[in-house]
């Protein structure tokens, strides 16, 4: 994997380690950290529940679009949100605007993780909701440049197979 002094793209569903991963991802390489969420909170001053109330999923879509674009720097590490590979053409984008890395994990194990988590709004749509809207962005998930398997692996073992491939 060829990394040109670009973007890492963390992508993933919900509740797969993306900003875990990232954040230690980034000390280790000595690159800047930004989580997709957490900007998009700071830019537009209000959570994501209530982004989602205000204008919905849709509209919540196209603020992460934009904002992704804005991130784009030399030497970073994103960790993106759960759905932004549910924005027409996101994928190809990062994929030449840097490297895309899709964190595999057991459907069971993310759901343990986000269940009922107030700040993530799609959370609480219950089971089979959850899994079904998992089972549709696989297909996209698996566009990523690099696919990484963290079943049953520690946050320091997924960051070291990440390292194996740069
Ligand atoms: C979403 C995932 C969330 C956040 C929003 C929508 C999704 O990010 O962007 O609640 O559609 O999967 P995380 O993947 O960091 O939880």
């Amino acid at each position: 994997m060829e990394l040109n002094n670009q973007c890492i793209y963390l992508i993933g569903f919900m509740g797969s380690g993306k900003t875990t991963v990232g954040l230690q991802l980034s000390e280790e390489l000595g690159y800047s950290f930004k989580d997709l969420d957490q900007e998009i909170v700071k830019n537009t001053g209000i959570t994501i529940p209530a982004i989602f109330e205000n204008v919905g999923e849709a509209g919540f879509r196209k603020i992460e679009k934009k904002m992704l674009k804005e991130l784009n720097e030399p030497h970073c590490v994103i960790a993106t949100g759960g759905g932004v590979v549910e924005n027409e053409g996101v994928l190809s984008w990062m994929n030449e605007n840097g490297t895309s890395i899709y964190l595999k994990a057991p459907f069971e194990v993310m759901y343990k993780r986000i269940q009922d988590d107030r700040n993530r709004p799609l959370s609480n749509q219950g089971r089979e909701a959850l899994s079904l809207r998992f089972e549709n962005r696989k297909s996209m998930y698996t566009q990523a440049e690099v696919i990484i398997d963290t079943d049953g692996k520690s946050v320091d073992e997924v960051v070291v197979e990440i390292f194996k491939l740069l």
